[in-house]
């Protein structure tokens, strides 16, 4: 068979597959391009599993594009909590807000304008396209470079910017005539079922017979793609400090700021260690978490570590210890005089957006506060 027929044939194939195979998907009961949107966003890096109760209770929460532009951020941090990559949440709100804006509330239907929308790149444009709107556009991810890495055999790096632009072009040619929608769910589908990183199911793979990777024997081997560094390890140590007098159950927070990793979201003071070493050893974790958050305005006197909590993001690996501590002057210092810092009680926990570490440690100390009880 020539190239032109090959490719005919897994177009065919695959969306024959698709159509029996498919799973009944949230966002796959609907054309709507904000909720084929939301969806996208929310499946980078994120299994289908742990998306579907966040996908449900946004929109749930933001039925439309004006609901979404028109919500506090705070809101929409809460509603993304647990998901990670916040800058996705952030930028979502920021583009329905462009939508209202410059489109008047409706999803553009043209690249330009719907590339111009704020973490929208070339993958989410194309899916957004092709999905909602049937409109030939390829929609490239890993795992879609997975599956045409090991169908055509190809060497190239997937992990290499300059590989995608010819993966788009090759995904592009195959789509087959009005079934954007279908094919390219279909790959991503092909992907997600059957051509897994690890272990592909060739037995059950509707293009099996013509695949170059696995005729080749390398359906194991390929796609080639560079490791990325590990994460690299960061030692953190956290403070937990009970109010007193009037602020009595409560615990003294913070908000990071607006920019940068988790950007606006609340946590327990905290500091950075200079190495493991020190984080690890009792004496010189409590002198150095007292003298770095003195340093912030926040006088502590640490009393003892009460529990660890880790956190693994894409360049990072923290490693954050607790402690038990007291405010060191009775005026708080940065405590009430800095606006980033606030006392909060168990409901407040409930309402604010926290990153994964704190949320687990201020919610293990909230269900059984007596446990960190610093008379102990
Ligand atoms: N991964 C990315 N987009 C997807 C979709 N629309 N359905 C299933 N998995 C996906």
């Amino acid at each position: 068979m020539d190239r032109a027929a090959i490719n005919r044939f897994f177009g065919t194939e695959l969306l024959a597959w698709y159509k029996r195979e498919r799973r009944d998907l949230p966002w796959r009961r609907s054309r709507d391009p904000y909720r084929i949107w939301v969806s996208e966003i929310m499946l980078q890096q994120t299994r289908v599993e742990t998306v579907i109760p966040y996908y449900h209770r946004f929109m749930e929460r933001f039925p439309t594009i004006g609901d979404l532009a028109a919500a506090p951020e705070p809101d929409v941090l809460k509603a993304w909590e647990g998901l990670g990559y916040y800058s996705r949440a952030r930028n979502l709100q920021a583009a329905a807000r462009q939508v209202v804006e410059l489109h008047g509330g409706t999803v553009p239907r043209d690249k330009a304008s719907v590339s111009a929308l704020k973490g929208v790149g070339p993958y989410t444009a194309g899916a957004i396209l092709s999905i909602a709107f049937d409109q030939p556009e390829p929609a490239v991810d890993g795992n879609v470079m997975r599956v045409l890495s090991r169908f055509y055999n190809l060497d190239d790096d997937i992990a290499r910017p300059s590989v995608r632009g010819a993966m788009e072009d090759l995904a592009r040619e195959l789509i087959p005539q009005g079934e954007a929608a279908s094919f390219n769910q279909a790959l991503m589908e092909l992907g997600a079922l059957v051509c897994t990183p690890r272990s592909p199911g060739c037995l059950s793979c509707p293009v099996m017979e013509h695949c170059a990777g696995r005729l080749a024997g390398r359906e194991r081997e390929l796609p080639v793609k560079t490791k990325a560094k590990p994460p690299k390890p960061v030692h953190r140590l956290a403070v937990l400090i009970e109010g007193e007098g009037p602020h009595a159950g409560r615990v003294l927070v913070r908000q990071r700021s607006g920019e940068g990793l988790l950007a606006s979201m609340w946590e327990l003071p905290h500091v950075e260690a200079p190495n493991e070493s020190v984080w690890a050893s009792a004496a010189a974790a409590s002198d150095w978490l007292a003298g770095a958050l003195a340093a912030e305005g926040l006088s502590v006197r640490p009393i003892r570590a009460v529990a660890d909590a880790e956190h693994v993001f894409t360049h990072l690996h923290w490693f954050v210890k607790l402690w038990s501590a007291k405010l060191a002057d009775a005026g708080g210092a940065g405590a009430d005089a800095d606006g980033a810092y606030r006392w909060i009680d168990r409901r407040e926990f409930g309402e604010l957006a926290w990153p994964n570490v704190f949320r687990k440690l201020l919610g293990a100390y909230f269900e059984a506060p007596e446990a960190y009880s610093l008379s102990r």
